[in-house]
């Protein structure tokens, strides 16, 4: 299938990159106007490509967005309306409206959209999500992610598009909904700025309940020093994704390599070092030329993107900065 990445250069963008590379697909475009673009292009054989403009829409059949959130919308659009399938990274839009708007959109046009929620896709989170259904009726959750971060430069930190909620904690609210299948109304919020003086937090925390009583929390944080306890599974290049969960039929806690039930330990074959990217397209392509089931949809985007809007506004107020803090 004929790719373009857009946002080739960033974070995500450049890892949407090697995971074409490595499935083998005709990287035909990148499209990025930072400065690196025309040599990144050149070590896949792409068209190094400085604005979406510019892109020959013809030349692909398909395209990953990996851009600052607010970009998301526009182009999605633009490319679902000339007939190219589209994984946009998360969140699909700046705002709960404009996610909402996009699941009509998407409902309405003959091309695959899928939202990049790469956990979904990840083998070693869904041998989790098997073994818990097979555990009878759940009754909490709670997903913890605690992630590296030197500092807290560029976008990231913007109160729009930024902060530990809507960068990381965005996976882990989407895994809360999958796991209780049911909406979830945050009880509590917690949004702090625990190690920067920042615009947005680097602290969320949430503690939430499903219609029919299910408690899931949420624990999301940015540090230079993360613990990094040996269960759950690693993210970026230092921090862990826990995540343990108690149902009628005992409790389960994600593991290195798969989960700990009721005290057991259960390998789950090849999910150790696996390229959560690569299997996420791999899903996105079977999904486009096979007519299989999305995993993660965009009204599951939307989902999200609302309990995010109603987790800020059950925040309780910020304790204050730091530095604040230390006067
Ligand atoms: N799935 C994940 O685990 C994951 C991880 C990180 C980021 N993301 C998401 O990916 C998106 C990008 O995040 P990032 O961390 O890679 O950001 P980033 O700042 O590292 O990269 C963004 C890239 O977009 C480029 N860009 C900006 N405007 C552009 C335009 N108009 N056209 C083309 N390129 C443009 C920039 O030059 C930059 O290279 C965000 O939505 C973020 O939430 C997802």
């Amino acid at each position: 299938m004929r790719f373009a990445v857009i946002g080739s250069l960033g974070w995500a963008g450049s890892r949407h990159v090697k995971a074409l590379q490595e499935l083998g697909h005709d990287i035909v475009a990148l499209v990025d106007p930072g400065a690196g673009c025309a040599d990144q292009a050149a070590t896949v054989g792409a068209k190094a490509v400085a604005s979406f403009d510019a892109l020959d829409l013809d030349s692909i059949d398909a395209a990953c967005l990996a851009l600052p959130p607010h970009l998301h919308p526009d182009l999605t659009r633009r490319l679902a309306n000339a007939g190219k399938h589209v994984l946009c990274e998360k969140p699909m839009a700046p705002d709960t409206a404009e996610a909402r708007e996009l699941v009509e959109f998407a409902a309405s046009v003959p091309v695959t959209i899928m939202p990049g929620y790469l956990l979904r896709t990840n083998p070693h989170i869904r041998g989790f999500h098997d073994a818990l259904r097979g555990m009878g009726e759940l009754r909490r959750v709670h997903i913890s992610t605690n992630v590296r971060k030197p500092s807290m430069a560029g976008w990231r930190s913007e109160p729009v598009i930024g902060g530990a909620l809507l960068v990381n904690a965005i996976h882990q609210l989407d895994l809360a909904s999958w796991f209780t299948g049911e909406m979830l109304t945050p009880r509590f919020a917690q949004l702090d700025n625990v190690h920067f003086d920042a615009p947005t937090e680097d602290l969320f925390f949430t503690s939430m309940v499903s219609p029919s009583g299910v408690t899931a929390s949420v624990l999301s944080s940015w540090s230079p020093n993360p613990p990094i306890l040996s269960d759950g599974l690693m993210i970026t290049d230092a921090g862990k994704l826990r995540i343990e969960a108690e149902t009628d039929g005992g409790s389960i806690v994600l593991t290195a390599t798969g989960y700990r039930i009721n005290g057991t330990d259960v390998d789950i074959p090849g999910v150790v070092g696996v390229n959560q990217f690569a299997r996420e397209i791999e899903h996105f392509v079977d999904v486009i030329e096979n007519g299989t089931p999305l995993l993660v949809t965009v009204e599951d985007n939307w989902k999200v993107q609302k309990l995010i809007e109603d987790c800020r506004a059950a925040a309780i107020a910020p304790a204050g900065r730091v530095a604040n803090r230390a006067a």
